[in-house]
C-alpha cells in the first residue's frame, strides 16, 4: 500500500494524487483521497487503478490545504469502493489511512461495536478512527496516544480530522513512514518517491515513534509523547532509485523484506500460548477432512517449489498423502482427482493461466480447493472456496522471493491447522512448531545481516558455467529453487540433484573446481548427506555448504560454510533459501545481468 499525505497553502487534492501515482509501481486495488475543505472532510475512493478516483474527480478537487491519500494492495476484505482508504469515524471528522495489519481489530471492534459504533466495512483499519473519536476529548495527538496503547500490529499511520485541521498525526510501527519537509508546507509519505520532487530533506520514522506535521513545524515523539531527535537525512537518491528505498534492484529490496513479509503473514494467526492457529479464511473441519484421501499441490515454478516442501509438512502433521504436481503437466494426465480430493493451488498473482486451468479442471472433478495467494481479488482466489493468503506485499522483480516464503509458511500454517482439526499432532509439538516459526523473522534477519560473506562466494564462482545443488530431503526441495534462480537470474547452468542420487548419474559431471552448493540441515540426513559430499569432494568439486549454526564438523569436509541459526530442521527452508537467493542474486549482478527483469521470462504468465 503507499501513503501520502499533504499541509501547507496550496491545494492538497492535485499533490496527493501526483503522490500517488508515483506510488503506482507497487501495484494496488484501489485508491482514495480525503480534503478538509475549511468545513468538512470530503472523501473520495475508488476500487481499481488510480485512473478510475481520477475520472471520478474529473478535475474537480476538493478545495482545501491538507489531505491524506491511500493507494490500498488489500488484505483483509475484498478490493471495493467502501473498502478503500482513507476510513473515517462515524462523525466523518477523523480520517485515516493505513499500511499494515492490525493484529487485534475484531476484539476492538466488538467492544467499540458495544459503545454503539456503526461499521461499514470489515477492513481492520476501521477500527482507529472509531477508538480515535471514542478517546477524543479536545486533544487528537492524546487520543491518538491512547489508542496506540490498544492497537497491535504492524502499522504506518496518516491520520486528520476536520476538529484540528493544522496537522496530520504520522505513525510509524513495522511499517515504513517518511516526512517530507517543504517550505511553508509537509508532508508524509509510505515511500520516498511519493514526495521526491517536492523535498529531499526527510525524516524516516523510527519503528515506535510518531510525528506531529503543521505547515511551518514538526515534532516528533515516541507513542507515551515523550520528544524525540532526530536528525534529517537528505535523500541523494534519483527517482528510479527511491522507488526501490535506495536498493539497486527490487530483487534485493525484496529479499530484504523477507522477515517483514514473514511475520506478516504469521500476525493474528499463529498463537502458540492458547497453542492455537487461526486462518479465518480457512473454514475445512474434521469431519471434512475424515472424507479425504489425498490432497494434491499444483503450481508452477518457485510456486512449485513451495509446494515440495508443503508436501513435507501436511504429510508429516496430517498422515494424509499428498502429490505435488507442476500445473501444465496435471491437467492433461487425468488426475485422480475426485470429491475425496483437496487441491491447493498456490500462485503468487493469482493469475497463471497454466494454474488457473489445473484448478478449474479438479473444480470439474469434484475436488475442494484451496488456494495460496499473493493478490486479494487475483482470478485464483476468486475460484477457490478457500484462499489462504501470504501478506507478502507487491512483489515486483521476475524472479520470486518473498512470496516463496511466505508461501513456505503459509503452508505449514496450512499443515498444522489440519492437523489440529484431525488431531494428527500433539499439543505440544504444534507448540513447538509454532513458538520457532515465530522466531523464524529474527533469524532470517540474522542471514541478511551476514550477507557480504555470500556476495563475496557468489562473486568468485560467477564465472563457471554450471553449478550444482544437492541435498536431502527437505534440503533437496530448498536445492530445487536455490537451482532455479540461479538459472533465472545469472543464467548460469545450475541443477538441483538429490544428495544421494548423484551417483547413480551425474557424479560423472562432477569435475575439478565445480561449485557444489550442499545442503545438510536435516540431522537425521546428516551423516548420508555427508558420504554423499565426500563423494563430489573426492572428484575434487568446490563444496559450499549451507550447514546449521554449530555445526563445526562441516567445515572439514566443505571449501566454504555458510551457517544458518538453528531452528527445528521441519522450519529449516524458510532461513536456507535466503543464502541461495543472495548467492543467485550477487552472482547475476557479478555477470551485469538485468536482475529484475531476466531475458524471456515474465513475472505473470497468462498463456498456457
Ligand atoms: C512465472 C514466473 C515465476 C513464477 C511462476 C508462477 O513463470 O517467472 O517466477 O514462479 O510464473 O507464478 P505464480 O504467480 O503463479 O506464482
Amino acid at each position: 500500500c503507499g501513503i501520502v499525505g499533504y499541509v501547507g497553502d496550496r491545494s492538497a487534492a492535485p499533490f496527493l494524487i501526483d503522490g500517488l501515482k508515483r506510488l503506482e509501481y507497487r501495484g494496488y486495488d484501489s485508491a482514495g483521497i480525503a480534503v478538509y475543505d475549511g468545513e468538512k472532510t470530503e472523501v473520495v475512493k475508488r476500487e481499481g487503478r488510480l485512473s478510475r478516483l481520477e475520472e471520478s474527480l474529473n478535475g474537480n478537487f476538493t478545495k482545501g490545504f491538507l489531505g491524506i491519500g491511500h493507494t490500498r494492495w488489500a488484505t483483509h476484505g475484498k478490493p471495493s469502493d467502501i473498502n478503500a482508504h482513507p476510513h473515517t469515524d462515524c462523525s466523518g471528522n477523523i480520517i485515516v489511512v493505513h499500511n499494515g495489519i492490525i493484529e487485534n481489530y475484531q476484539e476492538i471492534r466488538e467492544w467499540l461495536k458495544e459503545r454503539g459504533h456503526r461499521f461499514r466495512t470489515e477492513v481492520d483499519t476501521e477500527v482507529i478512527p472509531h477508538l480515535i473519536e471514542e478517546y477524543y476529548q479536545g486533544d487528537l495527538v492524546s487520543a491518538v496516544q491512547k489508542t496506540l496503547e490498544w492497537i497491535r500490529g504492524s502499522f504506518a499511520l496518516g491520520i486528520l480530522s476536520g476538529e484540528e485541521p493544522d496537522k496530520i498525526i504520522a505513525v510509524r510501527k513495522d511499517s515504513p513512514l517518511v516526512v517530507g519537509l517543504g517550505n511553508g508546507e509537509n508532508y508524509i509519505a509510505s515511500d520516498i518517491p511519493a514526495i521526491l520532487e517536492h523535498t529531499r530533506k526527510v525524516y524516516i520514522l523510527k519503528d515506535g515513534h510518531m510525528a506531529v506535521v503543521k505547515k511551518d513545524r514538526v515534532d516528533l515523539m515516541d507513542f507515551k509523547g515523550r520528544k524525540v531527535e532526530q536528525e534529517v537525512f537528505d535523500v541523494k537518491w534519483d527517482a528510479v532509485a527511491a522507488e526501490k528505498s535506495g536498493y539497486p534492484h527490487f530483487m534485493l529490496k525484496e529479499i530484504h523484506e523477507q522477515p517483514r513479509a514473514l511475520k506478516d503473514t504469521m500476525t493474528g494467526r499463529i498463537d502458540p500460548e492458547r497453542g492455537d492457529i487461526r486462518l479465518d479464511e480457512i473454514t475445512i473441519k474434521a469431519e471434512d477432512l475424515e472424507n479425504i484421501d489425498k490432497i494434491f499441490i499444483v503450481a508452477c515454478g518457485t510456486a512449485y517449489h513451495a509446494g515440495i516442501v508443503g508436501k513435507h509438512a501436511i504429510e508429516r502433521l496430517t498422515r494424509i498423502p499428498v502429490e505435488v504436481d507442476i500445473a501444465s503437466e496435471f491437467r492433461y494426465r487425468d488426475p485422480m482427482v475426485d470429491d475425496r480430493t483437496i487441491v491447493i493451488i498456490i500462485s503468487q498473482s493469482g493469475e497463471t493461466a497454466d494454474t488457473l486451468a489445473a484448478l478449474r479442471e479438479s473444480k470439474k472433478r469434484g475436488a475442494r480447493i484451496i488456494a495460496i495467494t499473493n493478490v486479494v481479488g487475483s482470478s485464483v482466489s476468486r475460484e477457490a472456496e478457500d484462499v489462504l493468503y501470504t501478506w507478502a506485499g507487491p512483489e515486483i522483480a521476475v524472479a520470486s522471493t518473498k512470496a516463496y516464503s511466505t508461501q513456505l509458511v503459509s503452508l505449514y500454517m496450512l499443515a498444522l491447522k489440519m492437523a489440529l482439526e484431525k488431531g494428527t499432532v500433539d499439543r505440544e509439538e504444534a507448540v513447538e512448531i509454532m513458538r520457532e516459526m515465530k522466531q523464524l523473522p529474527e533469524k532470517a534477519q540474522r542471514i541478511i545481516g551476514g550477507e557480504q560473506k555470500i556476495k563475496e562466494l557468489a562473486y568468485q564462482y560467477s564465472k563457471w558455467d554450471d553449478v550444482f545443488f544437492i541435498g536431502r530431503g527437505l534440503d533437496y526441495a530448498v536445492a530445487l529453487e536455490g537451482s532455479l534462480k540461479l538459472k533465472e537470474i545469472s543464467y548460469i547452468h545450475a541443477e538441483a540433484y538429490p544428495a544421494g542420487e548423484l551417483k547413480h548419474g551425474t557424479l560423472a559431471l562432477i569435475t575439478e573446481g565445480i561449485p557444489v552448493i550442499s545442503l545438510v540441515t536435516q540431522e537425521q540426513l546428516y551423516e548420508k548427506t555427508l558420504s554423499n559430499i565426500k563423494e563430489v569432494e573426492a572428484r575434487e568439486a568446490t563444496v559450499i555448504a549451507v550447514a546449521m549454526e554449530g555445526d563445526e564438523n562441516i567445515a572439514k569436509n566443505a571449501n566454504h560454510v555458510i551457517y544458518i541459526p538453528r531452528t527445528i530442521p521441519f522450519l529449516t527452508p524458510v532461513l536456507t533459501v535466503i543464502p541461495l537467493q543472495l548467492f543467485a542474486y550477487y552472482a547475476a549482478v557479478a555477470r551485469g545481468c538485468d536482475v529484475d527483469k531476466p531475458r524471456n521470462l515474465a513475472k505473470s504468465v497468462t498463456v498456457e
